[in-house]
């Protein structure tokens, strides 16, 4: 609950147009004002960059009231040294897979509007710019910070000359989800991701957004709730093995909400606990070897597995151990899957806490005395960890008991919903021409 309230401080303090500046969660515009109301339509291009895929698609939305949208979409691969390489390298990547994907389509000579999920923190001042303030995740590539990506992102396409789009909006990934699942249910005003990051957006009114003028309706805010404690407010949380997880990464002093729960972080917890352990003659006969002394050894996919069931849990334990090159003992591996559930569970009840939060601003804003409210979720530790939904929508309850809170998985990724808000867009220029 103490949580819960720090991070309601923290918000307000984001959206404080005086506080805005120093506050660590920074509770980004969005420009996005309405969830979808079922009358958008459209064929549409939509790119999803910053997650653990890479991916074009193209979305046709039907218009004949059945809210029937078609989907086909294809997976790329970014290299390591493009996601932490040159930044116009990577857009020419990036336009190389559109027009690889449109030539297969045959849609090539068509100019179509794109919605392009960037799941990374931007400053907008309109739905088709976006400035990246900094790279979180996996990607550290150069001379991209500070600029917009709607221009880097036509500028490779303009260099290409072999195809062209029309406008792009740019949605960062938890507005795409909650977009993709308000298309289904309305009463969805919160997108949220525990994946290999974790973030959330909500809808909020916009006499609150001091950043903005204007008093009348509301928009969605990207809360970037990872950044959490980067002013250091977690510090009585922390402890001394994700400070060594921070300092060996590629932020060193960032994300630190984020760094206690995203798939990204957790295996690297579990082997940085595993590791301290051995060294202190607590497990594997205090040996060590040279995989489990390795960044990355130890993976989130590990811990699903090691906690999928008691028994067959405590097999995994013994074959992702071996796999390291140790010789664990039963209690070795009953010790690994206590380990797992403890980091798990801790980023489970720590993403509760910030979202119990924004259940409250929002039942507040409404001063409604129970709140019924639909989180739209994607990610892939909410998704494929066994236990993390079940313990986040258990504790979320136990902490908002007064909300009546649905969580809806989202099936189609944040796509479906960076084609929704560029629908809208579009109808508004077409109307404006
Ligand atoms: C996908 C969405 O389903 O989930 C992406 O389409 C999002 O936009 C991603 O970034 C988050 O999960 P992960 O696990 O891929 O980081
Ligand atoms: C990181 C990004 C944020 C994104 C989240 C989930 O926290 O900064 O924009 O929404 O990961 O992908």
């Amino acid at each position: 609950m103490d949580l819960s309230l720090r991070f309601r401080r923290e918000m307000d303090k984001g959206l404080c147009r005086d506080t805005n500046p120093t506050a660590a969660v920074k509770m980004l515009p969005t420009f996005v004002c309405s969830t979808p109301d079922g009358t958008e339509q459209g064929e549409f291009l939509a790119l999803d960059l910053g997650g653990c895929n890479f991916r074009v698609l193209l979305v046709k939305v039907m218009a004949d009231g059945e809210r029937k949208v078609e989907m086909e979409n294809q997976i790329y691969a970014i290299p390591e040294n493009l996601m932490r390489g040159c930044g116009s390298e990577l857009f020419d990547h990036i336009a190389d897979c559109l027009s690889n994907f449109m030539e297969k389509k045959g849609i090539k000579e068509k100019k179509l509007p794109l919605g392009f999920t960037f799941s990374f923190p931007c400053q907008q001042t309109k739905l088709d710019e976006s400035v990246l303030l900094s790279w979180t995740k996996r990607f550290k590539a150069s001379g991209v910070e500070g600029k917009d990506v709607v221009s880097l992102l036509r500028k490779a396409i303009q260099k290409r000359g072999d195809f062209d789009i029309d406008i792009v909006t740019v949605v960062n990934d938890t507005v795409g989800t909650m977009m993709t699942c308000g298309y289904d249910d309305q009463h969805c005003e919160i997108g949220l991701i525990v994946g290999t990051g974790t973030n959330a957006c909500y809808m909020e009114q916009m006499r609150n957004l001091e950043l903005l003028d204007g008093d009348e309706g509301r928009m969605c805010v990207n809360t970037e709730w990872g950044a959490f404690g980067d002013d250091g407010s977690l510090e009585d949380l922390r402890t001394d093995i994700d400070r060594e997880l921070d300092a060996g990464s590629l932020n060193p002093g960032k994300q630190l909400f984020e760094k206690m729960i995203g798939e990204m972080y957790m295996g690297e917890l579990v082997r940085l606990i595993l590791l301290r352990m051995a060294k202190e003659q607590l497990l594997f006969q205090g040996k060590t070897t040279a995989e489990l002394l390795t960044t990355g050894g130890f993976k989130t996919t590990d811990i699903y597995a090691i906690e999928n069931d008691k028994w067959e849990g405590l097999a995994s334990a013994e074959k992702v151990l071996r796999g390291l090159h140790l010789e664990p003992s039963k209690e070795d591996c009953i010790a690994t899957q206590r380990v797992c559930q403890i980091v798990s569970t801790r980023a489970a009840h720590l993403c509760s806490a910030t979202l119990a939060a924004v259940l409250r601003q929002i039942r507040d804003n409404k001063a409604a005395e129970k709140l019924r409210a639909t989180i739209g979720v994607d990610g892939s530790v909410y998704k494929y960890h066994p236990e993390f939904s079940r313990r986040l929508n258990k504790m979320v309850r136990r902490l908002v008991p007064d909300c009546d809170v649905r969580f809806l998985l989202s099936q189609d990724g944040s796509g479906k919903g960076s084609a929704m808000v560029t629908a809208v867009a579009y109808r508004f220029a077409a109307q404006q021409a």
